[in-house]
């Protein structure tokens, strides 16, 4: 049954990705970790919030044994930006040593959060570390970050995204698809 969205998605300009076409890569994704991953029992971790649709979508597209965990990164930046001063608010409560490890993220933007990430489960000994992410924001990498996921299913341009667990003030994360939110929604707060 459909139903009204109409007060959230008056405020996106222009939809990026509609859910069918996140739907056929999330798919195809799934499918490619299910081949690369076959009898290793990967572990993939969500990073709470903005992972979670894409996370259970991804989850239910791969077709053998795995486990699920869920890790929150905060970040003490300055408004909408990143400064690298971040803080882990929930660990994993796996223990990773020897395990095939998928760290599943909505975006990668400075890489700033990742780049944290990696380092500290590095420091714990994985059988092998991977980012599965949605979508790559490939021009925004901080400087001293070169950080590249292996797995990705769209790059995107330096535009403010939300939507499909990606938020803005908290808000829009339920859409079902990926937009590009309007200026005026934001512009005061920058
Ligand atoms: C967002 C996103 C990534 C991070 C990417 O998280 O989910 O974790 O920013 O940015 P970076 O590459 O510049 O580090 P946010 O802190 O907004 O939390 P959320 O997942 O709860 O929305």
């Amino acid at each position: 049954m459909a139903f009204n969205r109409t007060g959230l998605t008056n405020d996106i300009d222009r939809v990026l990705f509609t859910e069918e076409q996140i739907a056929e890569k999330v798919r195809e994704l799934g499918e490619r970790i299910t081949r690369d991953y076959a009898g290793k029992n990967p572990l993939l971790i969500c990073i709470l919030r903005g992972a979670v649709p894409f996370f259970a979508d991804l989850c239910k597209c791969i077709g053998d044994y795995m486990e699920m965990d869920f890790m929150a990164i905060s970040n003490y930046g300055d408004g909408m930006v990143n400064t690298g001063r971040n803080h882990i608010s929930k660990d994993v409560s796996t223990d990773i040593e020897g395990r095939h490890v998928i760290i599943v993220e909505d975006i990668v933007d400075s890489g700033r959060t990742l780049d944290h990430l990696t380092r500290l489960l590095n420091t714990r000994n994985p059988a092998s570390l991977k980012i599965a992410c949605l979508l790559d924001k490939y021009k925004a990498r901080a400087e001293n970050i070169s950080l590249t996921p292996e797995y990705y299913c769209f790059p995107v341009d330096n535009e403010f995204v939300v939507g499909y667990g990606l938020d803005y003030a908290g808000a829009y994360r339920n859409l079902p698809f990926i937009g590009v939110l309007k200026e005026e929604v934001y512009k005061d707060e920058q």
